[in-house]
């Protein structure tokens, strides 16, 4: 079973731990503050002394969350590939984006409103593609690190007057320790006579290998400037994307993963969430780490209200009571108490954790100080 130290059995009864060791050896239990005990017991003195005790166990929670979704491969459908942009500082990342952005997304749409929000979806003849804003290398490595998958394929930007710099490389290495193909965009096209082969030279060396020299790596040459190739960059995109056969379940309560999240003034916590599995509707219980809430208004990119969200669909969500933390994963659930007591009990996992650390730091003074 599970065990508990006096001390923290301590903290989650708000009380101090001697206090505690005290009301024990009034029920004639002697324990120290690093003692384990063990459920039962811990529930008992809890319980003598007046608390309502609520049983916790992470794993069965988090899988009864799981368990709620329909897992039958015959309801995968196909999803839009999940793209991000990224490559060297100044090479071409947000205009590359914008150009995208501003030629695919209708203005009328917006409704006047232009919102600049970490994710978007477009429109192409032959499908939806959606694009994620660089997220920063840092993000990008606390999402592996969770094992989260955000994005399908990575579209590297080199500029051609500049060429492979550091953050090429960085990219590159982010895209096979993740595990997704890169399709490289030689951008600035229309500033030079470009010399692209001296480019597939020096990616060769990063393992980047141009199709037509045997290898997986689909070259486009485009100008963010112009706009020059950005239309065979989508169709590209779609290409890659068909041979990967990208599904998902668009049914049941959906999961997705926070892209962005920040505190409005007026409207409080709001995030930025690529919808992954499932399908998510405006009233949803929602759970992402410690944050918890229900979804009160969900926009897309252009600000329109929807009220259904599907599988590659990023969306910005009005409703989580705080801040989740962008790379953790979100989950729809059809329980309000169960979403509200697994944040609450992450929220002192957390703090207990950060106390635990706390102590460490503590103890590596002394020894600094020896
Ligand atoms: P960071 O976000 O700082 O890493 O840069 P970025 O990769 O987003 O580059 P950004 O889109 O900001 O472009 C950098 C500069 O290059 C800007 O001055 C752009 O106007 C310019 N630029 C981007 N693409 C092109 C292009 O295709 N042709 C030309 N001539 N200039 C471009
Ligand atoms: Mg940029």
């Amino acid at each position: 079973g599970e065990f508990i130290k006096v001390s923290e059995l301590a903290n989650k009864m708000s009380i101090k731990s001697v206090e505690l060791i005290k009301k024990m050896i009034s029920f004639g239990i002697i324990a120290t503050i690093n003692q384990l005990l063990n459920q039962k017991t811990a529930q008992l003195i809890a319980e003598k002394m007046g608390h309502k005790v609520i049983l916790y166990n992470k794993n069965d929670l988090e899988k009864s969350i799981i368990c709620d979704r329909v897992i039958d491969n015959t309801l995968l459908k196909e999803r839009p590939p999940v793209v991000t942009i990224m490559g060297h500082v100044d090479h071409g990342k947000t205009s590359l984006l914008d150009f995208i952005r501003s030629t695919r997304i209708a203005k009328k749409e917006a409704g006047g409103i232009t919102q600049h929000i970490g994710a978007y979806q477009v429109k192409t003849k032959k499908g939806l593609i959606t694009f994620l804003d660089t997220p920063g290398h840092a993000a990008f490595t606390s999402m592996r690190a969770r094992g989260v998958k955000i994005t399908d394929i990575i579209v590297l930007v080199v500029a051609v007057d500049d060429g492979v710099q550091p953050q090429t490389i960085e990219a590159i290495q982010h895209a096979k320790a993740a595990n997704v193909p890169v399709l490289v965009a030689i951008n600035k096209i229309d500033r030079i006579e470009s010399d692209p082969e001296q480019i597939k030279h020096a990616l060769m060396k990063h393992d980047i290998v141009p199709e037509e020299w045997g290898g997986d790596n689909i070259f486009i040459q485009v100008s963010a400037k112009t706009g020059k190739g950005i239309d065979d960059l989508l169709n590209l995109i779609l290409l890659q994307a068909e041979m990967m056969e990208l599904k998902a379940i668009d049914q049941g309560l959906a999961r997705g993963v926070v892209i962005e999240s920040y505190i409005d003034k007026g409207k409080g916590p709001i995030a930025t969430i690529l919808i992954q599995e499932g399908t998510l509707k405006k009233g949803d219980i929602i759970l992402s780490g410690c944050s918890y809430g229900k979804v009160k208004a969900m926009t897309n990119e252009v600000g329109k209200n929807i009220n259904k969200a599907i599988p590659s669909l990023p969306i910005v969500i009005l409703g989580f009571s705080s801040l989740p933390e962008i790379g953790s994963v979100m989950y729809a659930l059809n329980d309000e108490k169960k979403a509200r007591e697994l944040a609450i009990y992450r929220q002192e996992k957390n703090r207990e954790n950060k106390l635990d650390k706390n102590r460490r730091l503590k103890l590596d003074n002394i020894f600094e100080n020896m």
